[in-house]
């Protein structure tokens, strides 16, 4: 059976789970859910089998992942609905938020899998090399395995979430808080002397949110959290307030910066 995974990744992990389970599954496209909100009107879908891979963000997902749910029309009749959302170890009540947003689009999510990545949110980075992360990474890569095959046999699974304490507070008052104010959070973005001007943020933003006046990154309030342009920047010199200063910078090994761009 034909499966379509839509996917929107800031550092690669969500697109590397993407890509894995598209390989895993055979007979998958893979569509970037950037693309599907500049070029689609309503979600038509053309699978029986649809899945979202989605990383967790303030304990709920970015602005897009709303947007696109928004936009899947309620006419379609789909088999098997799953989702992925990758995250690092705090999932909280996001697949929940999901399963009801689809819902409310007539679709049954019929699983909800968290997978842990390596963490993105430079703020609480811990000094890691790439070395150091690969029994994560094999961890992962078993766990994709067991939900490939759960895939396949269409198996309807318990939504996986955290805690009552995180769904309570993390993911219903701090991410519904939250979320009203999300594209402007990146007021708190800014460069340190270290920017050289190359414009790379502007590049790799997968919403446009950037562009370059008189040589220094201006970000346009439509943020969606993602940290691609904190972690890629080549001389660290974004930063998120000046807490990130310092920090390491991660982007998953797996992905070529090729595979972000406009994606
Ligand atoms: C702004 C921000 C907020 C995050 N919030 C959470 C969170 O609430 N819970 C969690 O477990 N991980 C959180 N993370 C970590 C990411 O979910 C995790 O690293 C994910 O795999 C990143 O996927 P991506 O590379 O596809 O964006 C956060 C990361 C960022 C940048």
């Amino acid at each position: 059976m034909k499966t379509t995974i839509y996917y929107f990744s800031g550092t690669g992990n969500s697109l590397k789970v993407a890509q894995d389970l598209t390989k895993k599954l055979g007979n998958t496209e893979l569509i970037p859910i950037t693309k599907v909100i500049k070029e689609y009107g309503e979600i038509l879908f053309s699978s029986d089998r649809i899945g979202i891979v989605y990383p967790v963000y303030i304990w709920g997902m970015s602005p897009i992942v709303s947007k696109f749910i928004k936009k899947i029309s309620k006419t379609n009749k789909v088999k098997y609905c799953f989702a992925v959302a990758t995250n690092h170890t705090q999932v909280a009540g996001s697949l929940l938020i999901l399963a009801n947003r689809l819902h409310s689009r007539g679709l049954k999510l019929s699983a909800g899998f968290s997978v842990i990545m390596p963490n993105s949110y430079t703020l609480s980075q811990k000094q890691h090399s790439i070395d150091n992360l690969k029994p994560l990474f094999a961890a992962s890569e078993k766990r994709l395995n067991e939900i490939s095959l759960l895939i396949e046999n269409e198996d309807e699974c318990k939504i996986e979430r955290g805690s009552l304490k995180q769904r309570i507070i993390n993911t219903g008052f701090i991410y519904h808080s939250v979320s009203l104010i999300f594209p402007w959070l990146d007021m708190r973005f800014s460069t340190d002397n270290n920017c050289i001007s190359c414009g790379l943020c502007e590049e790799i933003c997968p919403v446009q949110n950037i562009v370059l006046k008189n040589g220094s990154p201006v970000w346009l309030h439509k943020c969606e959290q993602c940290f691609r342009c904190i972690n890629l920047c080549p001389k660290q010199s974004i930063q998120y307030k000046n807490k990130t200063t310092g920090k390491w910078r991660y982007k998953n090994p797996s992905i070529k910066l090729d595979d972000l761009i406009n994606k």
